[in-house]
């Protein structure tokens, strides 16, 4: 059999080389890294094609395609959410994803997306908690102790300068799980008994369940004044983690607001209700946070360019390293017409 020529060869980040990238560049500088893309990418918003992600729901779970462009790229995310699956030995959330060339079309990096969601997940909260959470906060209470949660309490030390993580979950033995993962992390671990007990004292509260419905992790008589709160696990529509009362009483950061509508907690307020875009206050061009008693929400649901910007960083990472496969994706026959031609004589 006749060897796949360059063109043919797309490549591919395995999740064996993922991992591997991710030990070899170190958590944090690698979170720290990826935020500086996200970060790149949200001060040149304007300059991407962008739509609220496609979405196919079903009773257990969603489906979701999350496309994204610039005059140089394309890149997609294939996603899906499950909060039944980890019941059942599967991951909540696994995903895979593709960067390709304008020019051509040319796909130009194939790579797993479940580890690298969790990273571009936690390195935007961390980045977005750099511009809202107040000044000098170093306690995060942790709620949903899941698949999600080390990086985002490593996110946020490398980033915004935590020392202390307080970890709460229905599930004590996922709450046992991170303690023992977090263990040589250089954060102080507090393993609390519930939602209320994980909050005290913190300044950045993150919550990241995983249910398929509206759920009430944060009560509003648990929110005090002077907090950020990072809420992650509320995306999709009929999927909240919030009361509906903070949401009245915090000043709400979004991503894109045309997918937030639907998918964030913002889906329980007025289509209307007043919400400021991140990209704008990363550019200067609205405010963050303005005043130390003011609570702070990220409505956080992931948005498409958060995920482009992860696969420029990991197509530009993997250069001249060992960190990719090559894969035989594109067909190349010697003549581009004859693709019927090098089928028979492949024969
Ligand atoms: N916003 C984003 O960009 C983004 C990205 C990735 C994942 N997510 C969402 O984040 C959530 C967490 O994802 P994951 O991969 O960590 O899921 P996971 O299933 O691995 O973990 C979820 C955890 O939440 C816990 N939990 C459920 N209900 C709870 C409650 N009432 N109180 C406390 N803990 C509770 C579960 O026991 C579990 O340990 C999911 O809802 C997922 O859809 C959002």
């Amino acid at each position: 059999m006749t060897q796949p020529s360059q063109k043919a060869l797309v490549p591919f980040v395995s999740v064996a080389n993922m991992m591997a990238l991710v030990n070899a560049t170190g958590i944090e500088p690698m979170l720290r890294d990826l935020a500086g893309y996200i970060e790149a990418d949200f001060k040149r918003w304007p300059e991407f094609d962008k739509t609220p992600r496609v979405a196919s729901h079903s009773s257990d779970g969603v489906i979701e395609l999350m496309p994204t462009a610039d005059a140089d790229n394309y890149g997609f995310k294939y996603v899906n959410g499950h909060p039944k699956n980890m019941k059942e030995g599967y991951q909540t959330v696994t995903a895979f994803g593709v960067l390709s060339s304008v020019a051509n079309g040319y796909p130009i990096l194939l790579t797993e997306m479940t580890v690298l969601t969790a990273l571009r997940t936690a390195a935007t909260s961390a980045l977005v908690g750099k511009y809202l959470a107040p000044k000098g906060a170093r306690v995060m209470a942790m709620i949903g102790n899941g698949a999600q949660c080390e990086f985002q309490a490593m996110a946020f030390k490398a980033i915004c300068g935590i020392d202390t993580v307080r970890l709460y979950d229905v599930d004590s033995k996922a709450t046992e799980k991170a303690v023992r993962n977090l263990t040589d992390s250089g954060l102080t671990v507090i393993a609390c008994k519930s939602g209320e007990d994980a909050i005290e004292g913190a300044q950045i509260i993150t919550t990241c369940t995983a249910d398929k419905q509206y759920a009430t992790i944060l009560t509003d008589n648990m929110i005090g004044t002077g907090v950020h709160i990072n809420a992650i696990g509320g995306d999709c529509p009929g999927k909240t983690e919030l009361h509906r009362d903070i949401l009245l009483r915090s000043d709400i950061f979004v991503e894109y607001p045309p997918q937030t509508r639907i998918e964030g907690e913002i889906q329980q307020l007025d289509p209307d209700h007043p919400v400021t875009e991140l990209w704008q206050v990363m550019r200067g061009e609205a405010q963050g946070r303005s005043d130390p008693r003011q609570i702070t929400l990220f409505d956080s649901v992931g948005f498409a360019i958060e995920d482009f910007s992860a696969l420029r960083f990991v197509h530009n990472r993997i250069q001249n390293t060992a960190f990719f496969d090559q894969l035989d994706m594109l067909a190349d026959p010697d003549d581009p017409r004859d693709l019927f031609g090098m089928v028979r004589r492949a024969a």
